[in-house]
C-alpha cells in the first residue's frame, strides 16, 4: 500500500492510497479530503502526483478503482473508461438471528 498525504501547515486535509496486486494491477482507493477543505484542487493535485509516479515505477500495469460519485468525474476526466457499478450493503452482525432452514448465501 501507498499512500500520498496533504497537509497544511499542521492539519491533514487530505490523503489517496493505491494498493499493488498480482497480475500487474493497482487499484486506488480511499480518497479523501477535510469537508472545510473541498472543491479546491486537493484531490486533484494528490491524484496527478500519484498517477506520475504510478507511470514512472508501474509502467503496463492496469490502474483501476471502485469510484464514489465524488471521485468519478475525475477519473472519467483523465481516460479511465466506466465498467461495473456496485451497491453499498450492510448488516448488523449482533442482529442476525436465523430463522428456518440455514443456506449458504454468497456475494
Ligand atoms: C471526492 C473528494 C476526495 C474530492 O476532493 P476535492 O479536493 O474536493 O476535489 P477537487 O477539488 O480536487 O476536485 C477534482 C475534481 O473531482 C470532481 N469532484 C470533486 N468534488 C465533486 C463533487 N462534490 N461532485 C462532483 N464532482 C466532484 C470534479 O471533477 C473536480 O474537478 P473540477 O473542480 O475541475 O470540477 C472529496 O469530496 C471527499 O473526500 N469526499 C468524501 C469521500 C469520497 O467520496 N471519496 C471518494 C471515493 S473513495
Amino acid at each position: 500500500m501507498h499512500g500520498w498525504i496533504a497537509y497544511i501547515d499542521e492539519l491533514t486535509v487530505g490523503h489517496i492510497h493505491m494498493l499493488i496486486e498480482s497480475n500487474d494491477r493497482v487499484k486506488f482507493l480511499d480518497a479523501w479530503v477535510h469537508e472545510d477543505y473541498r472543491r479546491k484542487g486537493i484531490f486533484r493535485k494528490l491524484w496527478e502526483r500519484r498517477w506520475k509516479y504510478v507511470k514512472k515505477e508501474f509502467n503496463g500495469y492496469k490502474a483501476y478503482a471502485w469510484a464514489k460519485p465524488m471521485s468519478l468525474p475525475l477519473l472519467l476526466e483523465k481516460g479511465f473508461k466506466a465498467g461495473d457499478s456496485s451497491v453499498y450493503v450492510e448488516m448488523d452482525v449482533e442482529g442476525f438471528k436465523p430463522n428456518g432452514p440455514q443456506c449458504f448465501v454468497s456475494c
